[in-house]
């Protein structure tokens, strides 16, 4: 009988660490909870503050800061008070070009730098591409938009660079216009002519493509044969990013830059933050797709972001946005 029943004093203890075991596990749950709920409401905050002032910039630009005027050396000027400064280390890109060349010698140069010195125009086309492309395919998105006109009439531009050109609807367009109106604009085309995966639908079926090789700068440079605009327009084939570092680099600066490559939000983040380093004092860079149906893909949220951090106000033209750098 003794032995039935537990002494008394073991009795005691048992009986708290019954209780307290789940009250422990409570209460060091409630605490690292606690301690989680406050440094993840610090951090997202900073989030929560960026996503706010962006959605109000789309429906209402931010002003232009006092201290916008373009230098071709520029870091992020104004910034928005929402975004703390130590996140600014992420949205530096290249932050000095070399020594502008003369919108005079840019064709030059680059013709010598991109091409050994030979027009890719020369002898185009070669016999063995001549049965893979049409006489001409000139179709594009919004390529015919008042904004090219307005802009062209606006800046007389002596270079234009164009980033993201595919078959050259808005390129030749670009073309006629400064033609008409008698300036000797050369048009630099960036663009790695690779379109995008599934690109060859029904509207562009008819870019041949051979081996897995898509003929679209051999379509993209026969349009611009058949538009007899040779002198004036010259395809840069390499990809947006290194083209337009490397053009940060050589001095190749754009007075009129239109940035419709990638719409993915990263794409166009990325393109238009080298786009503006590469934009003369004055200039003016523009893009398609800030109200279209790509929306959502993220050009407005980027350009709008790219405007808040520096500074700028984002005027709208049809479908287009528009940045001036002054
Ligand atoms: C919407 S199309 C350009 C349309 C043209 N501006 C017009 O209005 O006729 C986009 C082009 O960007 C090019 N592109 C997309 N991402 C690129 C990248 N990272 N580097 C080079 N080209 C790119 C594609 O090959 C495609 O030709």
């Amino acid at each position: 009988m003794k032995e039935d029943k537990p002494p008394q004093q073991h009795n005691h203890p048992r009986k708290i660490t019954k209780l307290s075991q789940p009250l422990i596990y409570l209460l060091v749950i409630s605490l690292s909870y606690i301690l989680g709920y406050l440094s993840s409401s610090s951090s997202s905050s900073t989030t929560h503050n960026i996503t706010t002032s962006t959605t109000t910039t789309s429906i209402q630009p931010s002003p232009p800061s006092s201290s916008s005027s373009k230098t071709t050396t520029n870091t992020a000027k104004s910034t928005s008070s929402s975004i703390p400064t130590d996140s600014l280390d992420h949205f530096r890109f290249l932050t000095r070009c070399g020594k502008p060349v003369s919108g005079e010698l840019i064709r030059q140069t680059l013709l010598h730098k991109v091409y050994n010195g030979t027009s890719p125009y020369s002898e185009f086309p070669p016999p063995h591409i001549n049965s893979l492309i049409k006489q001409k395919i000139i179709k594009g998105w919004g390529s015919k938009g008042a904004v090219f006109e307005n802009l062209i009439r606006k800046v007389k531009p002596t270079t234009i660079i164009e980033v993201g050109t595919f078959l050259g609807a808005s390129a030749i367009h670009m073309a006629e216009l400064t033609r008409s109106i008698g300036l000797k604009t050369q048009i630099l085309c960036v663009d790695d002519f690779r379109g995008w995966a599934g690109f060859r639908d029904e509207r562009f079926k008819d870019i041949q493509m051979v081996n897995g090789d898509i003929m679209l700068m051999y379509q993209f440079m026969q349009n611009v044969v058949y538009s007899n605009a040779t002198e004036l327009i010259l395809p840069i084939p390499f990809s947006t990013q290194s083209t337009l570092d490397k053009f940060c680099e050589w001095g190749i600066l754009g007075d009129l830059v239109e940035v419709d490559a990638g719409h993915d939000f990263h794409s166009a983040w990325s393109d238009i933050n080298r786009a503006y380093k590469i934009l003369r004092p004055a200039g003016v860079m523009f893009g398609h797709d800030y109200f279209t149906s790509a929306d959502e893909r993220g050009v407005r949220r980027a350009v709008n972001l790219f405007a808040r951090v520096n500074g700028f106000r984002v005027q709208v033209d049809g479908q287009h946005w528009v940045i001036n750098s002054n």
